[in-house]
Parts: structure tokens; sequence; C-alpha cells
């Protein structure tokens, strides 16, 4: 549990280090459930153009990088299938070595995971390096999900900031693995 839990963040970071990752089948997501889960504030216009379960949050602060679509692929997500995704934004300063993002897996309410990652440790994962030089970004990658990742529902939430402290980016999405295949 504890190991594909651990590898399944880490697929979920390399997302977060510049975007997305997965959810429940056709169902519309109820996001003020899932910002309640982390004790979020809900708010009102927090989805990203594209076809995935990920969501920004803190939007009341301002962001470095401005996300302007994700795509996944397949949506949701399925165990031991490569996922790909796509994602387009916006990054308005550079990201120097030391930028940070803390991540949060709760597993239903049960909280899994609460780490922080090197975020440029992380990118190194959707072939990216840092510097990240400011300017558009688009990212085209696809991962291998493991097929040990225990099936439920994951609600996942990430936080990226500059060496400085400046936020990146918050992103929040939920992930539902079915116990049948
Ligand atoms: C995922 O993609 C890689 C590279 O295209 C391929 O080698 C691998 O077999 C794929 N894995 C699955 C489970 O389809
Ligand atoms: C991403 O890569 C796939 C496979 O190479 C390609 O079919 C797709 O058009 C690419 N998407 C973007 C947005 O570049």
């Amino acid at each position: 549990m504890k190991l594909s839990s651990l590898s399944f963040a880490s697929a979920l970071t390399c997302l977060v280090a510049a975007v997305p990752a997965p959810v429940p089948e056709a169902q519309p997501i109820d996001f003020n459930s899932l910002q309640n889960a982390f004790g979020i504030q809900p708010l009102a216009n927090h989805d990203i153009p594209g076809d995935s379960p990920v969501a920004l949050c803190d939007v009341e602060d301002n962001h470095l990088l401005r996300i302007d679509s994700v795509d996944i692929f397949p949506n949701p997500p399925v165990r031991g299938e490569n996922l790909t995704i796509n994602a387009v934004g916006f990054l308005a300063k550079e990201i120097k070595e030391g930028a940070y993002v803390d991540v949060e897996v709760k597993f239903g309410y049960i909280r899994l995971l609460r780490q922080q990652f090197d975020l440029c440790e992380q990118v190194e994962n959707i072939d990216m390096k840092c510097p990240l030089e400011p300017g558009p970004l688009s990212i085209n990658k696809t991962v291998e999900l493991p097929s040990q990742i225990p099936p439920g529902k994951y609600n996942v939430v990430a936080r990226a900031y500059t060496v400085d402290d400046d936020q990146i980016t918050c992103l929040l999405a939920s992930v539902e693995f079915p116990t049948i295949l």
C-alpha cells in the first residue's frame, strides 16, 4: 500500500509540476466536497478547460502559472495503463532551483501522504529542466500508472511555490480507481 501510493503520488506530482491528474467516470465532480476535504474555501469558478479532473484552488491568490487547458487520456485514468497528459499554460516568471511543491493525498478522508517535493526534480519527469523560462508552456507526456494502486477514491491537492515562496499554482484533483478492472 505504501509503496504504490508513493509512486502514485509522484506520478501526480509530475502532473502538478505543470499539470493534471485523473477522475470518476462521466460524473460531475463535487468540487465543494473535494475542497471541504482539504479545508479549502469553496469557490465559484475553479474549473480548468479540457477533459480532466483537475481544478484550480487558492484562486483568490496570484499564481505565476496560468493554466489554459488540461486534457488527459483516458479520462478517468486506468490502473496499469498509460495515461497521456496534455497541458497548455503560460508562465509569468522564471522558476529557479529551490522551488517546491506541497502535496497532500487523501484516500477517502484518510490522509495517505503529506510531503514536500523538489519541483525542479519533479519537472524532469516531464522532460523539463530548471530554470523554467517565462512564456508559453506546453506539456505532452505519457506515464504508465502502476497496476498495484489500491482501488478507491483519491483526493489530491498540490501547491507549488518558488524558492521565494511566491505561489506558482494550486491544483486539486479527485481520482477514482474502481475495484473491478
Ligand atoms: C506505455 O507506453 C510505452 C511507450 O509507448 C509502451 O512501451 C508501453 O508498453 C505502454 N504500456 C502500456 C501498459 O500500454
Ligand atoms: C501529444 O502527442 C501525441 C502523440 O505524439 C500527439 O498525437 C498529440 O497531438 C500531441 N498533443 C499536443 C497538444 O501536442
